[in-house]
């Protein structure tokens, strides 16, 4: 009785790097009947690695070579730590412990970079909780650069929510570029005090802003209405800004369950975003249960489920589908 030939297992491999030729040799040379070591693409941005990553199973990558895009090197050096990988100088001395772990095959980044502002015009409705909640169970699941930032009028709320007395202050961080944000459940928070942030002027705080997304895949704003700072947020090509503003890719705009007066704030901000073209806009109703189903006050909105406390990783991977469809 003859054997049946072994399936072929086909491993990607990424390559960020100008050793590429010297690489696919070695690769070539690795591969045989049982394994297949295949370049999925070869990137020379930031941006185009990351993207490979999600089908890779390893990288070949020197970061310094690679043009820096949208997302940043720091950001994308983290992303890298969920796919094995080497630099193409220590990959063509020992080839053998890449080619071992690229079998093991580990799960890589299928999120792109995104920024969502969590909104809405009546107060109380669960906006800082959905915002937290979203960077929570997102950094939970993937373990990729996560951040939270805040766009408030007077004393972070977002400081005493989480008692991070220490943290400091988004004004702090824009001034003093030695200054190092601080960390929740491993999500990087920049709190604003209304009173401090009123100083900045748009060019730096929209400057700011846009590192902090290129250092992390997802951005959360928890954005208070009609923000005196919220010019920074208009996208790029849509006003005579003398700065580069930040690109929102999703905003969600919250209403509460059982409240009409913040549905009908919401529907009219919503329309109002809509109308100005501002990227996607998705109404929510927050904490709803059966009852609004029923009665219809979430048929023009997506429900999210009430929960015991927040945040809550449980109400943020809900809103998180709203995003990363099919992914939570
Ligand atoms: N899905 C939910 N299930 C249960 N409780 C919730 C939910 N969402 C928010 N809450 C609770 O509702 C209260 C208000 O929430 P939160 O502070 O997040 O609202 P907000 O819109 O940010 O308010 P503010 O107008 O002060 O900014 C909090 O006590 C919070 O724990
Ligand atoms: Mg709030």
């Amino acid at each position: 009785m003859r054997w049946r030939r072994t399936k072929t297992i086909v491993v990607p491999v990424a390559l960020g790097t100008g050793q590429a030729g010297a690489v696919r040799l070695a690769l070539a040379a690795a591969s045989d009947e049982t394994v297949a070591y295949q370049v999925v693409g070869e990137a020379v941005t930031t941006d185009g690695l990351y993207q490979l990553l999600g089908q890779a199973k390893l990288a070949v990558v020197d970061l310094d070579q690679l043009q820096e895009g949208t997302v940043g090197r720091a950001a994308l050096g983290q992303a890298l730590e969920l796919v094995p990988h080497a630099t193409s100088a220590a990959f063509l001395a020992d080839p053998t412990a890449l080619l071992l772990a690229g079998r093991a095959a580990v799960g890589a980044a299928a999120y792109p970079p995104r920024v969502v502002a969590c909104t809405r015009q009546a107060g109380g409705v669960g906006t800082t909780s959905v915002a937290l909640s979203m960077a929570q169970a997102f950094r939970q699941a993937t373990r990729l650069p996560t951040a939270v930032v805040e766009m408030a009028y007077g004393p972070s709320p977002l400081r005493t929510l989480l008692s991070g007395d220490d943290w400091p202050d988004l004004y702090d961080l824009v001034t003093h570029t030695d200054m190092q944000p601080g960390h929740w459940e491993g999500v990087t928070i920049y709190p604003m005090t209304g009173k401090y942030a009123a100083n900045l002027l748009p060019v730096q705080l929209a400057t700011y802003l846009r590192q902090v997304q290129a250092a992390h895949i997802l951005t959360v704003l928890d954005l208070a209405p009609n923000h005196p700072q919220a010019g920074v947020l208009t996208p790029p090509g849509t006003g005579a800004a003398p700065y580069e503003p930040l690109s929102v890719d999703v905003w969600l705009v919250l209403s509460r369950s059982g409240r009409v007066d913040s549905a009908v704030g919401a529907g009219e901000l919503a329309a109002r975003l809509r109308a100005q073209g501002r990227g996607q806009v998705v109404e929510l109703i927050n904490a709803a249960d059966t009852v609004d189903r029923v009665v219809g006050m979430a048929t023009t909105t997506l429900p999210l489920p009430r929960v015991s406390a927040t945040p809550h990783p449980k109400l943020g991977r809900v809103a998180l589908r709203h995003i990363y469809p099919g992914a939570f």
